[in-house]
C-alpha cells in the first residue's frame, strides 16, 4: 500500500466556532481583507455573524452566484487585485469558497482567470485564507478544486496551492438553508463520500472519512431537510460535508461527470445533478468494487448480502429511496433529457470528464448504456 495525503488547512469544527474567526485573522497576522460572498449572505445577516468585531479592516466582495461563471472569477480577480489585501474569507456555499479561494490565488499571481483553468496553473503561494460554510454539501473549504463554469461547460481550476489556511465549520450558519439547499447540498456530500470510496485512489484515510460521512448523512439528512433547527442533525450534516471535503483527494468517479453533463443544460443545482446519477453510480460499481461493498451497505445501513451485485442493487435501492424522500427526481427522463440525446451527453462525459481513478472504465456503448438506465430508473448492472 502507497500513498499520500496533503491537508495543510488548520480546521475548527463546532456550534459557535464562527466567532474564532477574529482570533484567526490574528493568526495569519493579516492586514487588509477581502471577504468573498454572495447578496444572500449579506441579506441575511451571514456575513456580518462572520465580520462582527473583526481588527483587520475589510471589504466585500458579494458578486458570487451559484455555478459561477469565468466571468465571476475574472471579476473577483479585478477585485483582489485592486488593494493590497493579504487575506481572503470565504463566505456562503461551494460558489462562494470557490471564488475565496482563486481570489486568494490571483491576489499573488498574474493572469486572467481563464489563463488558471486547469491543473497546477499558480506559480505562486496564494494569499491566506479562512473559509466559513453556510451550507453542508461541498466540503469546499478542505479541497483543492474550484469550480466554474466556461461557455457553458462545468470547468475546474485545481492546485493544491487553494487548500485554504483556516477552515471554520460552524453548523449554526447552515440552520437558515432553505429545505431544498439542504437537500441538494447534502446529497452533494453524499456524493462526494460514496464516489470518493469507489474511486481507485481510494486510501484508508479517505475511506475512513467517506464511511463515517455516509453513515452521518444517511442518518441524519433526511431530519435536517424535515427540521431545519434539528441542530443534533445539522452537526451531523456539517462534519459528514467536511469528511466528504477529505474523502475528495480520492477524486470523484463517473457520478459528478455524469453531473456535470446535464446541470447547466437543465438548471439544475450542483448536488441535484450529481445526486441524480448516483443510485445507477453504485449498482455499476458493485462488481468492480466487491470487496468494498459490504462496508459500504453497512454505512448505508443496508443489511449486507452476500453478491457483490445484490449488495450493490440494495446499497442503489438506499441511495434512491434517500433521493426521493429529499424531492430529488431520480430518472433522466424526469428533468427533460430527451431520449435521443443520450448517446451525445454520454459522448460528452467521456471526451469532456474522464475520470481515469474510476476502477470501472466505461466506452460510448456502456457509457450510453449507462444513461439509458438512468434514463428509465433502471438500477440493474
Ligand atoms: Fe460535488
Amino acid at each position: 500500500m502507497k500513498f499520500s495525503y496533503f491537508l495543510p488547512t488548520k480546521l475548527t469544527f463546532g456550534f459557535g466556532t464562527v466567532e474564532g474567526v477574529k482570533a484567526e485573522t490574528k493568526g495569519l497576522r493579516s492586514t487588509w481583507a477581502l471577504v468573498v460572498t454572495d447578496k444572500v449572505m449579506m441579506k441575511t445577516g451571514t456575513v456580518q455573524k462572520v465580520t462582527h468585531g473583526l481588527d483587520v479592516p475589510f471589504e466585500v466582495f458579494d458578486e458570487v452566484e451559484a455555478e459561477p461563471k469565468i466571468e465571476v472569477a475574472e471579476g473577483v480577480a479585478d477585485k483582489v487585485r485592486s488593494k493590497s489585501y493579504d487575506l481572503v474569507i470565504g463566505v456562503g456555499g461551494g460558489s462562494s469558497m470557490d471564488m475565496a479561494k482563486v481570489a486568494a490565488g490571483f491576489a499573488t499571481n498574474k493572469g486572467t482567470a481563464r489563463s488558471f483553468v486547469g491543473n497546477d496553473l499558480f506559480a505562486k503561494k496564494p494569499v491566506a485564507s479562512i473559509m466559513v460554510p453556510t451550507t453542508a454539501g461541498t466540503g469546499a473549504e478542505l479541497t483543492v478544486t474550484s469550480m466554474v463554469t466556461v461557455d457553458g461547460h462545468k470547468q475546474w481550476i485545481n492546485s493544491p496551492l487553494l487548500l485554504p489556511s483556516v477552515a471554520v465549520v460552524d453548523p449554526e450558519l447552515t440552520m437558515t438553508m432553505p429545505p431544498g439547499v439542504t437537500a441538494a447540498t447534502g446529497m452533494d456530500a453524499l456524493c462526494h463520500n460514496t464516489e470518493a470510496y469507489l474511486s481507485s485512489l481510494a486510501n484508508p484515510i479517505t475511506d475512513s472519512a467517506a464511511l463515517e460521512g455516509i453513515a452521518l448523512i444517511v442518518k441524519d439528512l433526511q431530519k435536517a431537510f424535515e427540521s431545519a433547527n434539528d441542530r443534533p442533525a445539522r452537526e451531523s450534516m456539517s462534519l459528514g460535508a467536511l469528511l466528504g471535503g477529505i474523502a475528495l483527494q480520492a477524486k470523484m468517479v463517473y457520478g459528478h461527470s455524469i453531473g456535470y453533463t446535464i446541470a447547466t443544460r437543465f438548471k439544475l443545482a450542483h448536488g441535484v445533478s450529481c445526486g441524480l446519477p448516483l443510485p445507477y453510480i453504485i449498482s455499476n460499481y458493485a462488481v468492480a468494487c466487491a470487496p468494498k461493498m459490504k462496508k459500504l451497505a453497512e454505512a448505508y445501513g443496508v443489511e449486507p448480502a452476500t453478491e457483490p451485485q445484490e449488495l450493490g442493487r440494495e446499497v442503489a435501492e438506499k441511495a434512491r429511496s434517500i433521493a426521493a424522500a429529499l424531492k430529488i427526481p431520480t430518472t433522466l427522463k424526469e428533468i427533460g433529457v430527451a431520449e435521443s440525446d443520450l448517446g451525445m451527453l454520454a459522448d460528452e462525459c467521456l471526451g469532456m470528464y474522464p475520470r481515469p481513478n474510476s476502477p470501472l472504465v466505461f466506452d460510448g456503448k456502456s457509457m450510453t448504456e449507462l444513461y439509458r438506465r438512468m434514463w428509465e430508473g433502471n438500477l440493474e448492472a
